[in-house]
């Protein structure tokens, strides 16, 4: 059976990957409501079923606000997209072996790369129609070589670690995860 996403909400949308989607989801007639969150605002032209945000996964707050503006919406969500991700930043560059390592470092990878989806889905997974099937996908990159990198989108979704196990519950059954 074919999806029908008519409410899409894609997290991630400055990046390479979720401005690609963006881009697409807009372009799909299906969609009525597109919400489209960034770290920071995009310059680019919006259509007018469209509606940007600011999100920052470091900050829960900021998650739980952002959904609270697509719950005000009134519409169920039919498809979320996080395509976040870090990998460096300026000041810490891909280490290359454990004298590289920081605690700050680390702490804010899994923050960005664990943390926030998973708390994304505790925010938002309420917010899913009940009425037909709704998906949920969140990249990431499986860190070990570059080479070894695999997107798991929409057919099955992957987080890392903590995140990945209750994502993966939560698409396969399609079941609300007890306690969310
Ligand atoms: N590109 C690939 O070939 C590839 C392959 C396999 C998997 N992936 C995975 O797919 C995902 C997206 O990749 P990409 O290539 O599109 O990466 P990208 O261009 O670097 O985009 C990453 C996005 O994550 C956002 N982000 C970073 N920290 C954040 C935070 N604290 N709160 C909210 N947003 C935050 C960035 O926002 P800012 O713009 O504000 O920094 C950016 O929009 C990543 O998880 C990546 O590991 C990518």
């Amino acid at each position: 059976m074919p999806h029908i996403w008519e409410h899409a909400v894609i997290i991630g949308a400055g990046g390479a990957i979720g401005g690609a989607l963006a881009d697409a989801l807009i372009e799909d007639k299906d969609v009525r409501m597109l919400h489209a969150f960034s770290r920071r605002a995009i310059s680019r032209a919006w259509p007018s079923h469209a509606i940007t945000g600011i999100m920052d996964l470091e900050h829960e707050d900021s998650i739980a606000a952002a959904a609270g503006t697509v719950a005000g919406a009134g519409r169920p969500v039919d498809l979320l997209i996080v395509a976040t991700g870090l990998l460096h930043t300026p000041a810490q560059m891909p280490e290359k072996g454990f004298r590289d390592l920081t605690p700050q470092a680390m702490a804010q990878a899994f923050a960005v790369n664990t943390i926030g989806p998973a708390l994304v889905l505790k925010h938002f997974l309420p917010l899913f129609n009940r009425q037909r099937q709704a998906v949920c996908a969140v990249l990431s990159a499986r860190v070990g070589s570059l080479s070894d990198n695999r997107a798991v989108a929409v057919s099955g979704g992957c987080c890392i670690g903590p995140a990945e196990r209750f994502a993966r519950r939560k698409h396969r059954t399609q079941r609300p995860v007890p306690g969310l």
